[in-house]
């Protein structure tokens, strides 16, 4: 059954998704009523495309996985909601011939910043595609987890060159082209026309964690990463950055 606006709780609530969603529902709250068009950039198999068009949105997902998309669209079906989500084959990095200008309410771009060929293009297009007063949500790796992580685990030449490589990678085997901190995202989307309104840390200390805690005390480890998300230093020392931005109208 479509909840226009809202989206169900149970279904969101993981230490990779919950921040981003508390950003999301306070977005879809404050338009309340409103059948929202949204675009998901790299939506993949649905993970948000399905629960926002099950909460009553119309999604167009936009991705180069045949794979996802086909996974998107069983997902979508299982869930009744087909008639509101829009798979389309595409690559982000010609997103600005996919996507009708000014024609989004949100659009969301998760996990693709740091794979495309060239992210300023790509957050052009995102801008171009929302309307005056629409929002982006946006997430990036962060490069400080990322040489935190390889540093923990012992791989102390991999942390050494990711913290020195202009793109914050870790050279040839790495399977991202480039991560961020937030002065660097927040300034690619300014770049692009958005105005940065939050910026968040998602999976502080998720990924840090023995799997026993981790796994043994799940409601304490959601209620603390919602507590260190926007607090500094804890925000900028996660694993990933969620920007909410938008369009000004
Ligand atoms: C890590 S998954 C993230 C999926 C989803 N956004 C989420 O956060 O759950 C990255 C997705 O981006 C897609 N992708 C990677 N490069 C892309 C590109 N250049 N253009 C469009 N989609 C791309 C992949 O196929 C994959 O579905």
């Amino acid at each position: 059954m479509a909840r226009l606006g809202g989206v169900e709780q149970t279904r969101t609530l993981t230490p990779r998704t919950a921040v981003i969603w508390t950003v999301l529902r306070a977005e879809l709250d404050r338009r309340a009523g409103e059948r929202l068009s949204v675009l998901d950039v790299g939506g993949g198999t649905g993970g948000f495309a399905v629960p926002l068009a099950e909460a009553g949105h119309q999604v167009t997902v936009v991705d180069a996985s045949p794979d996802a998309l086909a996974a998107l669209t069983r997902r979508a079906a299982e869930a009744g909601v087909a008639d509101r989500v829009r798979a389309t084959q595409g690559d982000a990095d010609a997103l600005a011939g996919l996507v009708e200008p000014a024609a989004v309410d949100l659009v969301l771009c998760h996990s693709v910043l740091e794979v495309v060929d060239d992210p300023e293009p790509v957050t052009a297009a995102l801008a171009a595609a929302l309307r005056p007063g629409g929002a982006a949500s946006v997430l990036v790796a962060a490069r400080a987890a990322a040489v935190l992580g390889r540093a923990i685990n012992g791989q102390l030449d991999a942390a050494v060159a990711l913290a020195a490589d202009p793109q914050g990678t870790a050279g040839g085997r790495d399977t991202l082209r480039r991560r961020y901190d937030a002065d660097g995202a927040g300034a690619l989307l300014t770049a692009a026309g958005l105005v940065v309104e939050e910026i968040h840390g998602v999976r502080v200390l998720a990924d840090l964690l023995p799997a026993a805690v981790a796994d043994g005390q799940p409601a304490a480890l959601l209620d603390l990463e919602c507590a260190l998300a926007a607090k500094l230093p804890y925000r900028d020392l996660a694993a990933q950055l969620h920007l909410f931005a938008r369009r000004p109208a």
